[in-house]
C-alpha cells in the first residue's frame, strides 16, 4: 500500500506524490467502469439509489476540472455546458440516466484531456502557502480523495448490479485466524482532543481540533459480527417492535425487510449474495449492509447502544499513557495490509478479531477497514466549524436528517481514512458498506 502521508515539506516530493496518488485513483476509477464494464451496463442504472457508472465518471473529471484547472490554475472552462449536468445537486440519482449524459467514449476521452492538463499545470503552479487552497496541496489532496469516495460507491453500484460479477475476484485469503478477544474494552473517563487542526488534506468537517470530555464507556472490542447479527433475526426481533425507535419501526413495516441487504434463505441455512456470487454467510465477519436503525435496534435487543461519535473517536485515537492523540488507532504511521483491511485489498470484510497490530490504545480493534461503523450522532459541524472550500461538501449536510459513520470500509482507500475522517448517510441507507459495533455506559 503506498504511503498516505503528504510529503507537504518538500514542494517537489510533494508534486510527485500528488501525481501518482491521481494516477492511482484513476487506474481504480477506470477498473471499475471502463475497464470492466460494456457501453450499455455504464449508462443504464442499476440501482435508484445509485447514478449510473458513466455520470460518476464524468462527475469525478468534472469536479477536476473545477477545482484543479479553473479554481486553481486559473484555466478557462473547457466544457461549460456540461457542469449542470454532473452537479450532484442539480439532478437528483433517480434523474440522471435520463440527462444527455457524455456517452462512456466521451467521458473517457474528457477525463483524460483534463488529467493531462491538471499534470501540466501541477509542473509549473506553486503550492503557495499563503493561497488556502494550495498550501500543502490541499485541493489536490480534495480531489483524488473525492475520486476514490466515488470509487467506493461505484463498488456499491456493483454490488447492487444483476448478472456475473465484473469486479476482479483476486481476493487474498482472510488473515490468519485470530484469537479470542475480549468482547468489549473500557475507555476511562476524561477530556480527548476530537478533530484535527494539523492533518493537512483533512476536510473541513473534521476541524477544528477541540476537547470533548466523556464519562467512562464500554465499547465492542470488534465490530458486531454476522453470527451474533443471526441470532438477532431467528430470534423474531424484526417482528418485535419492542427493540425498535418510532422512526425504526416505522422502516420496518414500510420496507417490509426482515435481514440485512443480500442475505438469502438457503434451505436451512444462509447464503448472501456478493458481487453476483452466492456463497455461505460467514459467521465470523462484520456484518453490512444493514442500516442505522437496525444497528440501533440490534443494540437495544443486546441491552447495549450505539457509541456516540465523540466515544468512537476516543475509542479509535486516544493513548491514555501517552495522553497523546494517534492518527491511526495503531499510532500515526500509514496502513498497512497486517493493520486494517482498507483499499479494496479484498471485496469483503476481514473476520472479526483480524490485525491485532492495528490495535487501539485502548484494545479496539478494526476501527478503521472492515465496515463503516454507524454512531448515535447526527452530522454537524464541530464546534468552531468553518466551511473550507465549498458549502456543498459538508455544511449543506449539516442537521438531523444524517447519522455519522466512522472508520472506513474494505472498499476506502487509506487516503480516506483517518481517525478523525467523518462519513455520513440517511439511517435507512443499506448499500454502503456499513456494519457497527455496540458500547455500554461504565
Ligand atoms: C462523504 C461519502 C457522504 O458520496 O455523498 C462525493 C462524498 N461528496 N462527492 C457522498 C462526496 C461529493 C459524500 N460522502
Ligand atoms: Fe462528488
Amino acid at each position: 500500500m503506498t504511503t498516505v502521508d503528504p510529503p507537504t515539506a518538500d514542494g517537489q516530493r510533494l508534486k510527485e506524490f500528488v501525481a501518482s496518488e491521481l494516477e492511482r485513483a484513476r487506474a481504480r476509477s477506470l477498473a471499475l467502469t471502463t475497464d470492466v464494464l460494456d457501453d450499455h451496463e455504464l449508462t443504464m442504472q442499476h440501482s435508484a439509489l445509485m447514478s449510473p457508472l458513466v455520470w460518476d465518471l464524468a462527475h469525478v473529471g468534472n469536479f477536476e476540472e473545477l477545482w484543479l484547472l479553473r479554481a486553481a490554475a486559473g484555466i478557462e472552462p473547457m466544457r461549460p455546458e456540461i457542469d449542470s449536468l454532473y452537479d450532484a445537486f442539480e439532478h437528483p440519482r433517480a434523474e440522471r440516466p435520463s440527462l444527455p449524459l457524455l456517452s462512456p467514449g466521451e467521458s473517457a476521452a474528457y477525463l483524460g484531456l483534463v488529467r493531462r492538463k491538471v499534470l501540466d499545470s501541477l509542473d509549473t503552479l506553486p503550492l503557495d502557502p499563503a493561497r488556502p487552497l494550495l498550501a500543502a496541496g490541499f485541493v489536490y489532496g480534495m480531489v483524488v480523495q473525492h475520486e476514490h469516495q466515488h470509487d467506493e460507491t461505484m463498488l456499491a453500484t456493483h454490488q447492487l448490479r444483476r448478472g456475473p460479477r465484473a469486479v476482479a475476484d483476486a481476493d487474498p485469503p482472510a488473515p490468519a485466524s485470530p484469537g479470542p478477544v475480549p468482547a468489549e474494552v473500557l475507555v476511562a473517563a476524561g477530556e480527548f482532543p476530537m478533530g484535527t487542526s494539523t492533518d493537512p488534506w483533512a476536510y473541513d468537517n473534521e476541524r477544528p481540533v477541540h476537547p470533548v470530555g466523556l464519562p467512562a464507556f464500554w465499547i465492542d472490542t470488534t465490530p458486531v459480527a454476522v453470527g451474533a447479527y443471526r441470532a438477532f433475526v431467528e430470534g423474531g426481533a424484526y417482528d418485535d417492535p419492542r427493540w425498535w425507535s418510532p422512526g425504526g419501526w416505522e422502516w420496518r413495516c414500510r420496507s417490509g425487510r426482515r435481514t440485512p441487504a443480500f442475505w438469502l434463505r438457503d434451505g436451512q441455512s444462509w447464503a448472501r449474495r456478493r458481487f453476483g456470487v452466492v456463497e455461505p454467510l460467514p459467521d465470523d465477519e462484520p456484518v453490512q449492509h444493514v442500516c442505522w436503525y437496525e444497528a440501533e435496534a440490534y443494540a437495544r435487543w443486546a441491552g447495549r447502544r450505539l457509541p456516540t461519535e465523540a466515544e468512537w473517536e476516543k475509542a479509535a485515537s486516544w493513548d491514555p499513557e501517552a495522553g497523546a492523540k494517534r492518527r491511526f488507532p495503531w499510532g500515526d504511521s500509514p496502513p498497512t495490509p497486517e493493520r486494517a483491511n482498507l483499499g479494496q485489498r479484498r471485496h469483503r470484510p476481514a473476520p472479526v478479531g483480524s490485525f491485532p497490530a492495528g490495535a487501539s490504545a485502548v484494545g479496539a480493534l478494526q476501527m478503521l477497514g472492515d465496515v463503516w461503523e454507524w454512531t448515535s450522532t447526527d452530522f454537524a459541524g464541530h464546534p468552531g466549524f468553518c466551511t473550507f472550500p465549498y458549502a456543498e461538501y459538508s455544511e449543506v449536510f449539516f442537521g438531523t436528517a444524517y447519522k455519522v459513520l466512522r472508520g472506513g470500509s474494505w472498499a476506502t482507500d487509506p487516503l480516506v481514512c483517518r481517525n478523525t475522517f467523518r462519513n455520513w448517510d440517511y439511517p435507512v441507507r443499506r448499500q454502503i458498506f456499513a456494519g457497527f459495533r455496540t458500547a455500554r455506559d461504565a
